[in-house]
């Protein structure tokens, strides 16, 4: 080959090259993407959108980005591009079409401590198998039957040992309540055991991993996680190879109405997925509800009048039970907690136990004159909808009020927020990935707050403040000091 020649190849074939290049170029319409900045290479703009901030905001980032960009912006976020959604349209959106344009995506880091097989990150059919048994163990008619008895039981163990006068952490003693709670529903173990207690204890660890920064050295948090998961998972396996024994030997009534019994019984995952599926729940179901019972305790003393009408709504119902001589609660009772459920609404709206989800797109997406690449994380930042002054009247006001359909405001408030409804207030998610617990939560929240109230009076004995990590957090475990009294 002359040079000639091969000036004359290398010329064509950079031409053909631009070509593809300019056809490839020409196929891509220009994307419509969202406002926003890229900030630094791969970090981006973590560190400003993790930096803590008081939980009943959206924090500075939020804010100024919302300020800046409006409500729905791009950025670079745990390594990745991604829109940030404070609009309630797209959230719900986003939500209701999980699996067809949107599918859940948590950090690795989360599998790697939660197990492959937790519900938070599967997706498809295997999510779909265990949300039906998530969802048949925590179904309306257990709750009526074996939870209810259990969650009195159990807030009634905790509150029993509370000392009058005495200052204490409130957010402990609420991870205590739910802790034992799940505890005994899932393997049903007892509170206060030499293994209860044991768990407990390796489960704080595993829980500093779960949310702290994912790096994998001797001596990091998530190190000491991951050994803490397996330490956990020992231990519930123990507890599985002993039930299955049990069951052989015939022996039916043993822990029938637990979570494990259930699975064994009724389905047929392995024990790799058994084991992932109970320590999720374990840290669903703990975690989130107990933070939600500590920004209840939080937010009532701040609002006198919302505490003496829940003492009116308690004592009628207490009254009532006393005449008619029963003394366990009963879903009939429960039911008549009704501003009850307005406090936990509000309590769940500001304090916002959950802020945001992770999501990616799974197709191309246009939403509102904007495009959403395929590929692209989505943050549904369900917390700031809850926060929106053009959603809510004085969104950083504790106001139960707000969720009475026929409240003290009366009817000359045309504000459409004044009775939210499930299309902006998405504590528990929404589509088919809400929360399967939601129930069992409110019950846990309006059981405690029935015999807080009837029993107790209390003050935040040191400033303390719910801070987003944005898991939530008070920094001082909110110090509280009780005096005991008798209402009826
Ligand atoms: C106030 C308390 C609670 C709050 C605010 C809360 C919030 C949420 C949210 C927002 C999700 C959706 C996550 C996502 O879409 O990525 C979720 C999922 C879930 N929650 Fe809760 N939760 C609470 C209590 C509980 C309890 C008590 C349990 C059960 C024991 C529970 C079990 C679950 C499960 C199993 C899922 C996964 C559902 C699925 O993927 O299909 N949660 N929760
Ligand atoms: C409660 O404790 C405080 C200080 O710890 C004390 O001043 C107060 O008198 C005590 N009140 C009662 C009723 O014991
Ligand atoms: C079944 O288990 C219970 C609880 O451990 C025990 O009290 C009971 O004796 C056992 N019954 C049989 C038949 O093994
Ligand atoms: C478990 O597997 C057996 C046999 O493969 C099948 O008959 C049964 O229906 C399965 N049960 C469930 C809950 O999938
Ligand atoms: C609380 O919020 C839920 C939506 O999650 C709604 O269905 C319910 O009616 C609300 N409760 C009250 C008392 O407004
Ligand atoms: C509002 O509540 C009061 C009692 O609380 C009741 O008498 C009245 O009929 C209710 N009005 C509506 C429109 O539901």
């Amino acid at each position: 080959m002359s040079d000639s020649q091969l000036i004359l190849y290398s010329i064509t074939s950079i031409i053909v090259l631009l070509i593809i290049f300019f056809l490839i170029k020409r196929r891509q319409p220009k994307l419509n993407l969202p406002p926003g900045k890229m900030g630094w290479p791969f970090l981006g703009e973590t560190l400003g959108y993790l930096k803590p901030y008081p939980a009943t905001t959206i924090g500075e980032f939020m804010q100024e980005h919302i300020e800046r960009y409006g409500n729905i912006y791009k950025s670079n976020l745990f390594g990745e591009p991604t829109i940030v959604s404070a609009d309630a349209g797209l959230n719900r959106f986003i939500l209701q079409n999980e699996g067809k344009l949107f599918e859940c995506s948590y950090p690795r880091s989360i599998g790697g401590i939660l197990g492959k097989w937790s519900m938070l990150v599967l997706v498809g059919d295997m999510h779909r198998d265990m949300r039906v048994i998530s969802l048949n163990f925590l179904s309306h008619a257990r709750l009526r039957t074996h939870l209810f008895r259990e969650v009195e039981k159990h807030t009634l163990l905790v509150l029993n040992s509370w000392k009058e006068n005495s200052s204490f952490s409130a957010q402990d003693e609420a991870k205590r309540f739910t802790f034992n709670l799940m505890a005994k529903h899932i393997m049903s173990m007892d509170p206060g055991k030499l293994e209860t207690e044991q768990l407990k204890k390796e489960y704080v660890t595993f829980m500093k991993g779960v949310i702290s920064a994912p790096l994998d050295f001797p001596g990091t948090p998530y190190r000491r996680a991951l050994k803490s998961r397996s330490t956990i998972l020992k231990f519930i396996e123990g507890k599985m190879v002993e039930r299955v024994q049990k069951m052989k030997e015939g022996n039916e009534s043993f822990g029938e109405e637990d979570l494990l019994n259930w699975v064994l019984k009724h389905t047929n995952l392995t024990t790799e997925q058994i084991l992932d599926l109970m320590l999720s729940l374990l840290f669903a179901g703990h975690e989130t509800s107990s933070v939600a019972i500590a920004l209840a305790i939080y937010f009532l003393p701040g609002c006198p009048r919302a505490i003496q009408e829940l003492k009116e709504e308690h004592i009628e119902i207490a009254r009532a039970k006393k005449k008619s001589g029963e003394i366990e609660l009963t879903w009939d009772d429960y039911k008549k907690m009704e501003f009850t459920q307005c406090v936990i609404n509000e309590t769940l709206r500001l304090g916002n136990v959950v802020r945001f989800l992770h999501r990616k797109a799974i197709k191309d997406v246009h939403f509102q004159g904007y495009d959403i690449p395929c590929g692209w994380k989505v943050l549904p930042v369900i917390a700031a909808v809850h926060l929106d002054p053009s959603l809510f009247d004085e969104p950083h006001h504790f106001d139960p009020w707000r969720w009475q359909t026929n409240g003290s405001r009366g009817p000359s408030s045309s504000c459409a927020s004044v009775t939210p409804n499930n299309n902006i207030f998405m504590a528990f998610g929404g589509g088919p990935r809400l929360c399967s617990g939601s129930e069992l939560a409110k019950l846990e929240m309006a059981v405690f707050i029935h015999h807080l109230i009837l029993n107790f009076q209390w003050e935040i004995s040191d400033a303390d403040q719910a801070f987003a990590h944005p898991y939530l957090e008070f920094p001082k475990g909110l110090p509280i000091r009780v005096q005991r009294h008798s209402l009826l």
